[in-house]
């Protein structure tokens, strides 16, 4: 089967099944490990469907799975070389195999080089299709099961896993290219291209991915997010930075025009040269969900920890001793709370004009480290290095409780900074299924 069958067979049960279907709008949920700090995902995969996790990454363009291990399904087919969708996949290889065939043995088969994005590690491997399963929603809970019936995406040995949280078999990708999970979901629901994410810090209580809807977002006990959405361009860095490189391909990653950060409404005076991406792909702020905290290149680092101390400093917030991996720390009981977390100076990353700012209150900038003898707020943000290729990464921590909408349709950026302000959390999606949404 083609790629354009796959459009015309879940053409063909999208509208077999109208009668039931209120909006092709998917859900998954997102799961913090709190031993890595990753975030992670799970879907239904393979026929029968079995629940799988994947680390979920925004800048990765194919999602993976191991298939070297208890890969079991009556649904698997290899792509050829030299077929069309081969070809859209930019695969740079052709294999062959002398083992017994398998989901990761076959001959004249498209390969592929799935990338771990957190030792940085690739290795080449077969592309498969097979099905893909995610629950539908109405925006308040999940529903049935929708299923894409050939989900494209690449082998991986078992050991890419490596570095990765306990469970996990692979990787969803949800970057700009047309075979991320987002896309693929796109095109088999006829979607518009976008997914929102809400993260949530808590250990027991997932948050939520939404794809194909610009709202409405529900969360108990009675907020709806989609007004709170304030919205900047997407920005694309012509250089990818993959570890296999292609070249002349864009990076699918996702970066915006941040251009000042600002500390109790105050400029922090930094190199805005670093804040552009340039022609070799340097600079600039791009959005990760594999970066636990928020890092930025040395020189922006310093002035922007010594202008938060200095803001503290004012009132009366002295810093104390350091925790690795922060610089600024604050003894507790010094600290008083709000509802959007520890009572601190605010930060502010501002875009493309003075009223176009993310707001990030002391729930997303500090970071309670509690030891044996020690109980201190830190500022969780991370210094990138001297030599760090872009200038801001803003990392999942700093994304948590807020909603994000990344719309590759409309090539913009939403943001809704914190939701705790709401009286709400991401941990406050209705996860009870509702068995009467369906598509
Ligand atoms: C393949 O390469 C083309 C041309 O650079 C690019 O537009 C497309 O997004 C790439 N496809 C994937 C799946 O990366
Ligand atoms: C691939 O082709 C070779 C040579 O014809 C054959 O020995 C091998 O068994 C084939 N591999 C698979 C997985 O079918
Ligand atoms: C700003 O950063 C750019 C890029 O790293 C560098 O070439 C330039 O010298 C820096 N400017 C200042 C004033 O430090
Ligand atoms: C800081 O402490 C000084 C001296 O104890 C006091 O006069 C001042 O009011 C305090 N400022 C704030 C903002 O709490
Ligand atoms: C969660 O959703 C279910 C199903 O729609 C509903 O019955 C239940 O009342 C909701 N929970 C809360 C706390 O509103």
């Amino acid at each position: 089967m083609s790629f354009l069958s796959l459009l015309c067979y879940s053409c063909c049960f999208f509208f077999s099944s109208t009668a039931l279907s209120i909006q092709t709008i998917l859900l998954t949920p997102i799961s913090k490990d709190p031993s890595t700090l990753q975030y992670t995902t799970t879907v239904y995969h393979k026929t029968p469907l079995k629940p799988t996790k994947l680390l979920l990454d925004l800048g990765a363009s194919f999602c993976w799975i191991d298939c070297e291990k208890n890969y079991k399904s009556l649904t698997y087919h290899p792509i050829p070389c030299k077929t069309s969708l081969c070809a859209s996949l930019n695969s740079s290889a052709c294999s062959n195999c002398y083992n017994a065939p398998g989901p990761d043995c076959a001959n004249n088969t498209c390969a592929l080089f799935p990338e771990n994005p957190v030792t940085r590690k690739a290795a080449l491997a077969n592309a498969l299709r097979d099905s893909l399963a995610l629950s539908t929603t109405d925006g308040r809970n999940p529903g049935r099961l929708a299923i894409i019936p050939d989900f494209v995406f690449s082998c991986a040995r078992t050991t890419l896993l490596k570095g990765l949280a306990n469970g996990v078999t692979g990787l969803a990708a949800l970057g700009r290219s047309s075979f991320s999970l987002s896309a693929q979901i796109s095109t088999a629901m006829s979607s518009p291209f976008l997914f929102t994410l809400c993260l949530s810090g808590s250990p027991s209580a997932p948050g939520v991915a939404f794809f194909g809807t610009r709202g409405p977002y529900f969360f108990l006990p009675d907020a709806e997010l989609s007004k709170s959405l304030v919205y900047t361009p997407l920005l694309v860095n012509p250089v990818g930075n993959t570890v296999i490189t292609y070249s002349g391909q864009p990076s699918d990653e996702y970066f915006i025009g941040v251009t000042a950060v600002n500390v109790n409404g105050k400029a922090v005076r930094l190199n805005e040269t670093l804040l552009a991406i340039d022609q070799n792909g340097n600079g600039g702020t791009k959005i990760s969900t594999v970066v636990p905290y928020t890092t930025m290149e040395s020189s922006i680092y310093k002035a922007f920890t010594e202008a938060f101390s200095r803001e503290a400093a004012a009132v009366n917030l002295t810093v104390t001793k350091p925790v690795k991996p922060f610089n600024v720390c604050f003894q507790s009981e010094d600290v008083s709370s709000t509802r959007v977390g520890p009572a601190v100076p605010v930060v502010d990353l501002v875009m493309e004009s003075e009223d176009v700012f993310w707001r990030i209150f002391g729930a997303n900038s500090m970071v309670r480290i509690v030891g044996e003898d020690e109980d201190v707020w830190c500022l969780g943000f991370v210094d990138g290095g001297a030599n760090a290729r872009t200038g801001i990464v803003i990392g999942g921590y700093q994304m948590e409780d807020n909603l994000v909408e990344f719309d590759l349709g409309l090539k913009r950026f939403g943001f809704s900074s914190s939701v705790l302000i709401q009286q709400t959390s991401c941990a406050n999606f209705n996860f009870t299924t509702n068995n009467k949404i369906a598509f």
